[in-house]
């Protein structure tokens, strides 16, 4: 386990929806933490990553239950501030001498309010303001003993146990959810906790730059790195941060598929070599891959081709600088938090993400992954701690297929660049009215069936084009954004007016599930 040098504080993952909002929320006081399947926490676990706090987390097991799951006994015996939350509350009282029931009839779920008893603690500093507190439940089980030592703070409705604290062990637990946006008032307890914890808050982008350069000119020593640079954020951050620390000894390929939107790649390939000068191989390979596009109407086809070629691609350009000892990837976070499997045992399956697709296995190369440790948002805070422009770090994720998804059916030269066009002019028209950052992703797909129109006094008979627009959090799920009629009618306007070729402009209303962000 590499740890960073930071106070760290252990999240104990009991398989709850929300657990990572936990980690946002302390990530955003300036904390370090991690979040760890309750079956990988053991007494080895907690020593090597020695937490200056834990917290446990809901889950949708019942304590009742045979087998259900369990943090190691010596976690209490550390001497550390424990924060238990739903099943984490109930599973901390069962363990320390408490009981807990099944719900009959006092289940909750949903918005309840708090009220404060007469004792205060610090924990509920900046609480109870009006003399209630919203809060969000969700739970079918509760505490009916509280175990030995602990006292109540707090009781709603159907849970007279929803505050709890044993203040000589700095054991604190509740029954709602404090990480979710239902609780609005949450953060601050999580802020109160972690005070009370003696964290001081060093976990800044700042400090992580510094440690990440380090970690890398260790890891790296005067070794060769090559790194696919896609002009996506994550690997745009990934590139620059390394490039800081190895300097030249980082080679980076930008692998042009001819699948790019309208002057990305001159815009890419520009911004890094002059801004940044970072060694920059520009493979432009758009005729090979779109030869072997060339016939192609099958989505999985489509991307398979994509796939092999870049792999191809990109292997033949390493071969060119004489090889390398290192991969870099933009690896995120989210993507490497393991998932609790209450069967799985302590092997559950790892979401392994490879955003240049079965790169690492096929070179057989040591990866460098320094952002594994972040979430989306403190990448984009580590592009701009580098210098990289706002207008970059806002931009909307881009698939590695690229345009291909966007073109359902054949792909043509011909579609491609009405697409590239259509395109330009719908983000002209979100940035215009400020609606950009509030979009999560947003383009045009050109569909392959051709309309009849009319412009002017003549007929027209052109292709029909859908815009899409979602909000999301991230990427799972999705809503459509609700542009105003007005919006759609003057953007509607703009492309036929601007781009030849499209002569009908439809608006895509699918959320996700059931449908998906990209057409193909
Ligand atoms: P879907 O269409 O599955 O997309 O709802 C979810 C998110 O993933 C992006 N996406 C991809 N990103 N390689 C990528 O790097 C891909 O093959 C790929 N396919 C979809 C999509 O743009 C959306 O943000």
């Amino acid at each position: 386990m590499t740890m960073p040098d930071h106070e760290r504080l252990l999240i104990i993952d009991f398989g709850s929806q929300v657990t990572q909002l936990i980690a946002r929320r302390l990530r955003e006081l300036n904390i370090y933490c991690e979040i760890h399947p309750f079956q990988n926490v053991t007494d080895t676990f907690l020593d090597e990553f020695a937490p200056k706090a834990v917290i446990f987390s809901g889950g949708p097991a019942s304590v009742i239950d045979d087998g259900s799951p369990r943090p190691p006994g010596s976690v209490f015996d550390r001497g550390v501030p424990i924060l238990g939350i739903c099943y984490g509350q109930q599973v901390m009282m069962q363990m320390l001498g408490g009981r807990v029931e099944r719900g009959h009839g006092t289940a909750e779920f949903g918005r309840a309010y708090v009220t404060p008893q007469d004792r205060r603690i610090d924990l509920l500093n900046g609480w109870f303001i009006d003399g209630r507190e919203q809060v969000w439940m969700s739970h079918g089980d509760h505490v009916s003993k509280i175990a030995p030592g602990f006292e109540v703070y707090g009781t709603s409705p159907n849970a007279p146990y929803a505050i709890t604290a044993d203040m000589d062990r700095h054991f604190y637990a509740v029954q709602f959810h404090p990480e979710v946006h239902h609780t609005p008032n949450g953060k601050t307890l999580y802020e109160n906790f972690v005070r009370l914890a003696g964290f001081k808050g060093d976990w800044t982008m700042g400090a992580y730059r510094e440690q990440a350069i380090e970690q890398i000119r260790e890891q790296v020593g005067d070794g060769k790195v090559i790194c696919a640079l896609s002009g996506g954020v994550d690997s745009s951050v990934a590139a620059v941060l390394i490039h800081e620390a190895i300097g030249d000894q980082l080679t980076c390929v930008f692998v042009d598929h001819g699948l790019m939107r309208l002057n990305e790649a001159e815009e890419v390939v520009s911004m890094f070599r002059e801004h940044y000068n970072l060694p920059l191989i520009h493979a432009d390979e758009s005729e090979l891959f779109l030869s072997q596009l060339d016939g192609q109407s099958d989505p999985e086809t489509k991307r398979k081709i994509i796939g092999r070629l870049f792999i191809e691609v990109f292997e033949k350009h390493a071969k060119e600088i004489g090889g390398a000892d290192f991969l870099a990837q933009g690896t995120l976070y989210p993507d490497v938090i393991e998932s609790v499997s209450f069967s799985g045992g302590p092997s559950v399956t790892i979401k392994s993400h490879h955003n240049v697709g079965g790169l690492p296995e096929r070179m057989n190369m040591q990866l460098v992954e320094p952002l594994r440790e972040l979430f989306k948002d403190e990448v984009r805070a580590l592009g701009h701690e580098l210098g990289l422009p706002a207008s970059f770090i806002g931009r909307h994720p881009f698939p590695g297929p690229g345009l291909a998804i966007r073109c359902p059916g054949e792909i043509t030269r011909d579609k491609l660049e009405i697409l590239r066009k259509a395109d330009a002019v719908y983000i002209d028209q979100i940035r215009k009215h400020g609606l950009y950052d509030e979009i999560w992703q947003a383009y045009v797909a050109i569909l392959p069936v051709r309309t009849v129109g009319v412009m002017g006094d003549g007929r027209t008979y052109d292709h029909a084009c859908a815009l899409r627009a979602v909000t999301s959090v991230d990427g799972m799920t999705a809503d459509y954004y609700p542009f105003s009629h007005e919006f759609l009618g003057e953007t509607a306007t703009r492309i036929i007016n601007e781009v030849q070729g499209i002569n009908r402009v439809t608006y895509d209303i699918t959320s996700k599930p059931p449908g998906t962000i990209e057409w193909e």
